[in-house]
């Protein structure tokens, strides 16, 4: 990856940068990886609005490196540790990085026990700010090369983050329907590609269970390298790559519905066939589905789910004249299966 070396001329010097990045729910999902944030299959996902992370970093130039930060004002070593390691480990690309003190405060617009990405939100907007220093002691301007450099520097922070990067629906890791997709930094699928009935929609999250996630998406990764059927699922996401490209095309909603919910299953069905197997939903997740898809027999109303690496369940239904009639029955029907009434409303527009 010659072209993400960075220039030798940079003057460093004390400033101070704020940037904001969405999270994202991937639709077709990357899960399993090889060394180096390398994707075991390509993934895609929806690029959220409301729910960010707003980061301000702090550098003050000096021979001495080190990181503090603070999530929501509160001091936290566990994620400076983390953030050192980070930079250490991306100095290749950015070679002024080890050259200061770094004070990093950090919020999420979205509550913790969400299950919403906070990792990929967190460094999007790491990297947007490291570019943005970047263009600061370079003297270049922050352009179209910024963003995919701040994609792949998001990358070797979490994998699902150099999504973040980009609105609407955005593609990582290479496959040969969409053109330019790469390992190692995320693309925009092309907006023209996109029939109109896709490109609006709800995303509320029902936050089923609220704490610690009982596994995290390092270790569930890496449950990949074991696991009997990791090269059929590999394979599959290629082949649902393919399926979604005329999908998305022709506006097919029924069989977009079928592909997302048969998806978040399959990543479900893969911890719960790793060793140790993990069951990650919980009983109100199983309750919800099946109401989804009862509503769905009835109504024939494009209402269906997707889950990330937990219990909570992400309801996508289309922002069109239904949505009322679906809004009302999520409230009344779905809203009881959560911990504490919770529910985060997004919406992706683009
Ligand atoms: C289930 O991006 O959190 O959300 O690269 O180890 O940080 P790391 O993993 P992460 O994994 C996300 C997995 C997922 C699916 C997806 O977003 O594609």
């Amino acid at each position: 990856m010659e072209e993400f070396f960075g220039a030798n001329n940079y003057i460093i010097s004390n400033r101070k940068i704020a940037e904001s990045c969405p999270s994202n729910i991937a639709l077709i999902k990357y899960w399993g990886k090889y060394e180096n944030q390398i994707p075991a299959n390509p993934s895609i996902s929806y690029t959220l609005n409301h729910c960010k992370t707003n980061t301000e970093i702090e550098f003050i130039a000096d021979d001495q490196f080190s990181v503090t930060t603070f999530l929501a004002g509160k001091s936290e070593v566990k994620f400076a540790e983390k953030i050192e390691k980070y930079f250490q480990n991306i100095e290749q690309y950015l070679p002024w990085i080890l050259k200061g003190k770094y004070i990093i405060r950090t919020e999420n617009t979205f509550p913790h026990s969400s299950g919403i990405a906070s990792s990929a939100s967190g460094f999007g907007a790491i990297a947007k700010c490291l570019m943005s220093l970047d263009a600061a002691f370079s003297g270049k301007i922050n352009d179209e090369f910024s963003l995919k450099k701040a994609s792949f520097l998001a990358r070797l922070g979490s994998g699902s983050a150099c999504r973040s990067l980009y609105k609407g629906l955005v593609v990582w890791g290479e496959t040969k329907e969409v053109s330019g997709s790469s390992d190692f930094f995320a693309v925009r699928y092309p907006n023209e590609e996109i029939h109109a009935d896709f490109r609006n929609f709800n995303d509320w999250v029902l936050l089923i269970h609220e704490g610690e996630k009982s596994v995290s998406s390092t270790v569930g990764h890496g449950l990949m390298n074991t696991n009997p059927y990791a090269e059929r699922r590999f394979q599959e996401a290629h082949e649902n790559f393919a399926s979604l490209k005329t999908i998305l095309k022709n506006g097919d909603m029924k069989s977009f519905i079928m592909m997302v919910e048969h998806e978040a299953l399959t990543l479900h069905a893969m911890m719960m066939m790793s060793e140790p197997a993990f069951i990650l939903m919980k009983t109100g997740t199983l309750a919800v589905i099946n109401k989804i898809w009862e509503f769905r027999k009835n109504t024939h109303l494009p209402l269906f789910f997707t889950l990330d690496a937990g219990a909570n369940v992400h309801l996508l239904f289309p922002t069109t004249k239904d949505e009322e009639k679906i809004q009302a029955f999520i409230i009344k029907e779905l809203m009881p299966h959560t911990q504490n009434n919770g529910v985060v409303k997004d919406v992706m527009q683009f």
